[in-house]
């Protein structure tokens, strides 16, 4: 099993969790990509993926996903598990709370991709989010807040990488 993450991040939080998820899951395992210098091209080496993306100015995508936004539409990821996780801040940006999660997810939805990793919005203070699943009560991916929440995100991730690789077990 191996798992590819691939991640942009403007002002290196997001880096750092992914840095944190590899570390937790096994640097064996987890290779990773921040988009800006490696592009999507590798995505087509791995059947697991973790994707990494903050929102930014009022519900926009993290600036190396837009600029490789095109592309993302057309990834190949029929059949593989993608786990998503996003940055935000709900204090500051409670309106579009990692409003990039649902873009990236919704964006690569038609390509027919096996989502694991949703996560319960309990503890979480937001007005609206684009990345809430259909029932609600969770998002899409986990959301992680170094901006208001920051004493939680240890806890999160490795919350987060334990279910995921439960959920991996059971797919394959
Ligand atoms: C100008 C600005 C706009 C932001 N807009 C949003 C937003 O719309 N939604 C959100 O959840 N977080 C927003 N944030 C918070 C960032 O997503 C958060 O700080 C994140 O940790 C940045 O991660 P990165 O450094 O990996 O890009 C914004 C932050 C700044 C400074």
């Amino acid at each position: 099993m191996k798992i590819g993450l691939f991640y942009g991040s403007s002002t290196c939080y997001t880096e750092i969790v992914a840095e944190k998820i590899q570390a937790f899951i096994g640097e064996e395992l987890v290779d990773i990509y921040n988009i800006k210098d490696s592009g999507l091209s590798k995505i087509n080496d791995y059947d697991i993926l973790i994707f990494g993306i903050s929102t930014w100015d009022y519900g926009e995508l993290q600036e190396d996903w837009g600029n490789l936004w095109d592309e993302v539409s057309g990834l190949s990821v029929n059949n593989k598990i993608v786990a998503i996780f996003g940055l935000g801040d709900q204090e500051g940006y409670g309106e579009w709370f990692i409003d990039a999660v649902g873009m990236l997810h919704d964006e690569i939805q038609p390509q027919a991709p096996i989502f694991i990793g949703q996560w319960p919005i309990e503890g979480y203070q937001f007005t609206e989010s684009k990345a809430l699943a259909e029932d609600k009560k969770h998002f899409l991916g986990l959301a992680i807040d170094e901006d208001s929440q920051y004493e939680m995100s240890d806890e999160r991730i490795e919350q987060w990488c334990l279910q995921i690789l439960q959920e991996i077990q059971d797919k394959i």
